[in-house]
């Protein structure tokens, strides 16, 4: 029996101040997208934005439904819209801003296991990393280098 060690080495910015000029823009338009947010089931609006490498920016945010799992998280919203627009393009990096609406989230807001399998395909297609950041409404931003570092054993089409 051997036991197998995964790493994940994750950056942390302290706030929002700190993050490079570039980031910082893509993170206000992943806030901008959480504004407009439907969450009217959870009262926890999540905003996300993604840097093409075309120079095109594509926002969403989370879509809820009456029939909860007919909605969608933000990250799923924009990646699937940018795969749908924009097949072609690489997806540079991704911004995440998530909160509730009903008290203060000082926390960064990790993307769930659903979005980082949805966002491991693209990876996975582009074959270059997706960098991610990722906040609650203030407080620290995490960075990672890219999605696959956020997900260990991901599945992929190497095993289909
Ligand atoms: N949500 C996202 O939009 N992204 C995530 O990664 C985690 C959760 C949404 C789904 C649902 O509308 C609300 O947050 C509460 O789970």
């Amino acid at each position: 029996m051997k036991e197998v060690k995964i790493e994940c080495i994750l950056q942390a910015y302290d706030d929002f101040d700190e993050l490079p000029t570039e980031v910082a823009s893509l993170m206000t338009k992943a806030s901008e997208a959480r504004g407009k947010s439907y969450s009217p089931y959870s009262n926890f609006s999540v905003g996300a934005a993604l840097l093409l490498d075309n120079g095109e920016i594509i926002t969403g945010n989370n879509q809820e439904n009456a029939s909860y799992p007919s909605g969608l998280c933000a990250e799923r919203t924009a990646i699937y819209y940018a795969g749908s627009q924009y097949p072609d393009a690489k997806i540079i990096r991704m911004a995440i801003i998530a909160g509730s609406n009903i008290r203060p989230t000082m926390s960064p807001i990790p993307p769930c296991g659903a979005c980082r399998q949805a966002i491991a395909e693209y990876e996975v297609k582009q074959n270059e990393p997706i960098e991610l950041y990722f906040m609650g409404e203030t407080g620290k931003v995490v960075r990672s280098e890219s999605l696959a570092n956020l997900l260990p054993l991901l599945f992929d089409k190497s095993f289909l």
